[in-house]
């Protein structure tokens, strides 16, 4: 799965399960609680772990849900067509429906807010979204299909639209020429799913402070946001796919309201008692942190907040700093790995 995440750890993935399988036993219980596109939770469950995985995006948890819960095709009983191959081509032939994403995220459209139309997807594009979007809040409606069949479904439409988005590394701003990859049609594909491996895991949505308290693991891993920018401002329009809703647009790039998923990470003066909560309210004997030498707190300052809980050790892994198609510094920054035990 390909996939413009900041803070995708896709590219760190041996290097993690190694630091991990270190410290704790084979098939142990690991919690993933800022799993953003679930890569890690995915190489974890590959790794025979039982998982945690849990977000405060709602985007994060479908495709948490699919890359754990699932190791076959769901087989979509209740909608009377044949399986996932057919609801798939059942939804990418849709007639094109005018909704919110036409009317708010088109050059066809005409946002409310009196504003300019934005340009993050094609008339047509926007108008796929929509119609998918009508047939599976219809669905849910109706109960017809389940959690993880409507997960794997917004998933794969989640993906989609990344794939035509007319951005420039995150949902920030659009575009205000068309890429290429923008004019071509949206097309649901198939998802690859993992096959042979354990299902047992668990899946949850919320701000990490909140769910801490469900988390009963042997090892908890966090990836938290390291910079000011929001996740929810960046990614706000596959947010509103993932929950299928039509929330105000607001300003000039139709940002959702979303002071719910306000993350206290991307704060300097929250950021270290949005730790200890965690910290204090998990049930856990070790965990290990992702953090980057381009982020807010510094490694000394890490080091002695995490060691008012326990015995901290760091790795430093090289790495290729995130880079946006607009430009951006470029050239390797210092991944750091801590690791606390109680
Ligand atoms: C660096 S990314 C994680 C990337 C992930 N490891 C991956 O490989 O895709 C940080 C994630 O933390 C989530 N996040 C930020 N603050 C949070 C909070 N307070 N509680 C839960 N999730 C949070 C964001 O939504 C984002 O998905």
């Amino acid at each position: 799965m390909s996939y413009r995440y900041i803070g995708n750890k896709t590219r760190l993935l041996p290097i993690l399960l190694d630091s991990f399988s270190k410290v704790v036993k084979d098939g142990a219980t690991v919690a993933d609680i800022m799993c953003g596109t679930a890569s890690v939770s995915e190489a974890l469950r590959t790794s025979e772990y039982r998982v945690i995985a849990s977000d405060m995006m709602t985007f994060a948890a479908h495709h948490a849900r699919v890359r754990l819960l699932l190791s076959e095709e769901p087989k979509f009983g209740k909608i009377g067509l044949k399986g996932y191959a057919s609801v798939l081509t059942h939804l990418n032939q849709l007639k094109l429906r005018k909704g919110v994403f036409f009317k708010e995220y088109s050059p066809d459209g005409n946002p409310e807010n009196g504003g300019e139309p934005r340009k993050y997807f094609s008339g047509e594009n926007a108008g796929r979204i929509d119609a998918i979007t009508a047939q599976l809040n219809q669905w849910q409606v109706d109960e017809t299909i389940s959690e993880t069949e409507n997960s794997l479904l917004r998933h794969d439409l989640v993906l989609a639209s990344n794939r035509v988005a007319n951005i420039a590394g995150t949902y920030g701003h659009h575009r205000s020429k068309w890429g290429t990859s923008a004019l071509a049609s949206l097309e649901l594909r198939p998802a690859t799913l993992l096959a042979g491996h354990r299902t047992d895991h668990t899946v949850h949505q919320g701000q990490a402070e909140t769910v801490a308290p469900l988390i009963e693991a042997d090892l908890c891993y966090i990836d938290p946001p390291y910079m000011k920018r929001q996740y929810a401002a960046n990614y706000h329009i596959i947010e509103t796919i993932a929950r299928g809703d039509s929330p105000e647009a607001v300003g000039v790039s139709g940002l959702r309201p979303w002071r719910d998923q306000y993350s206290d990470f991307c704060s300097k003066v929250k950021i270290r008692d949005a730790f200890r909560t965690i910290f204090k309210s998990a049930q856990c004997g070790q965990f290990m942190i992702s953090y980057s030498e381009d982020g807010l707190l510094t490694e000394e300052q890490l080091m002695e907040l995490f060691s008012e809980f326990g015995t901290v050790s760091l790795q430093k892994i090289p790495f290729a700093r995130f880079r946006s198609n607009a430009g951006g510094q470029g050239g390797t920054v210092m991944e750091y790995l801590f690791h606390i035990k109680r």
